[in-house]
């Protein structure tokens, strides 16, 4: 199991995911409010917005043209650290990421 902290105002909370998986689908399972996912991965809302925390950017997958398209359509303002949770694959060097939840994601 992949271990994630989603923070929000400070606040985290611990999940858990599974290798494979994306990281919104992780969220949608335990029931992240902050991810909405509307599209349901399909890159299509950019409800699933969050920040990478520093320590992890390494370990993120590269941005493909059409994620940082979408991502221009963001509710909460782009961070330089911004991706969309769909598209996060997790893999076993991300076990113990840490992210933060924009303050809306509509
Ligand atoms: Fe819609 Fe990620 S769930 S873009």
């Amino acid at each position: 199991m992949i271990q994630i902290t989603f923070f929000e105002n400070g606040q985290g909370q611990i999940i858990q995911g599974k290798v494979g998986q994306s990281l919104m689908q992780a969220a949608a399972a335990a029931d992240i409010e902050g991810i909405a996912a509307d599209c349901g991965g399909t890159l299509t809302c950019a409800t699933c917005h969050v920040m990478v925390r520093d320590a992890w950017l390494d370990k993120m997958p590269a941005l493909s043209d059409d994620e940082d398209g979408m991502l221009d359509f963001a509710a909460s303002a782009r961070q330089p650290n911004s991706r969309l949770s769909c598209q996060i694959k997790l893999t076993e060097a991300m076990n113990g990421l840490e992210v933060d939840l924009p303050a809306s994601q509509y």
